[in-house]
């Protein structure tokens, strides 16, 4: 397959994009092969999730998910990326025991990873978070709404958005987050007209994940679009581009058999 070069996209391409009406297009990655996919894809950027405990690692939220785990596979998808932007979350307390903690767990990121920025959940409560890495030379993205690391906290994955309390609360955040110096926002779970109501208020791009279409760009899990996840149930916000483990299982189900036929390996595999 012919893969098209396509031009590196770096930080300033997020306010660039917002000022001429482009879209953003942001995909989950965990790993190499999934890396190559998403650039090859031609996706502006790429966030190694702390989805990747669920998607990845089998377990049952992002919780459990540890620095470590986000190095490793950070590290992993910035070595199969060429022109997409990378970008690592901060996984469940990397950001809440000390500032001096925080900046070590963005650096090493950064650092050992080779993320381009990180991610961090939560609104007005992370602010001067968000503006202490950003001043150490940290480009940081917010994420509001349903922030899954606040499951326990937001009573389960519910919608954020649904009543005037909830919205003014949800613009507070957006604005912190906005005055503390990062560079893009997520937006999760929002209900629509909260959406636009919180677009109107900042002048960073949006980027939307069960969020309607006017925010700058979207981002999607990577095995919800590609039907990764086998039996696995897709979100009502998310799409469905191809079933791919069902493709493996075909192909994985060929091969059982060839072998148990005698049939692969033939002659043309050996040496
Ligand atoms: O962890 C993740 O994959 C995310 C996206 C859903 C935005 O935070």
């Amino acid at each position: 397959m012919e893969i098209e070069k396509a031009k590196k996209f770096r930080i300033q391409h997020f306010a660039e994009h917002k000022k001429n009406n482009q879209k953003i297009v942001m995909i989950t990655a965990y790993d190499y092969p999934t890396a190559l996919i998403a650039d090859a894809a031609g996706c502006d950027c790429v966030l190694v999730g702390d989805s990747l405990g669920m998607v990845a690692l089998g377990f049952d939220s992002t919780i459990p998910v540890t620095m470590d785990m986000m190095i490793h596979h950070t590290a992993a998808v910035h070595r199969g990326l060429k022109s997409a932007f990378l970008i690592t979350d901060m996984p469940f307390m990397a950001s809440s025991i000390s500032d001096e903690n925080t900046l070590k767990n963005a650096a090493d990121l950064i650092q050992s990873g080779g993320a381009e920025a990180v991610k961090i959940e939560g609104g007005v409560s992370s602010a001067h978070i968000v503006e202490k890495i950003v001043n150490a030379g940290i480009p940081v993205m917010g994420h509001i709404g349903l922030t899954p690391q606040s499951v326990n906290q937001l009573g389960g994955y519910r919608v954020q958005g649904r009543n005037d309390d909830s919205l003014n609360r949800l613009i507070a955040d957006a604005r912190a987050i906005q005055d503390a110096g990062a560079f893009a926002i997520v937006l999760e779970a929002i209900e629509s007209h909260a959406v636009k109501a919180i677009i109107d208020s900042i002048n960073i791009p949006t980027i939307g994940i069960g969020a309607n279409a006017d925010c700058d760009g979207q981002v999607i899990v990577l095995s919800d679009l590609l039907g990764l996840q086998l039996n696995g149930r897709i979100p009502k916000f998310a799409k469905q581009y191809s079933n791919a483990a069902q493709l493996c299982v075909s192909g994985l189900k060929e091969y059982c058999q060839d072998v148990r036929n005698g049939i692969f390996p033939d002659k043309s595999n050996e040496y």
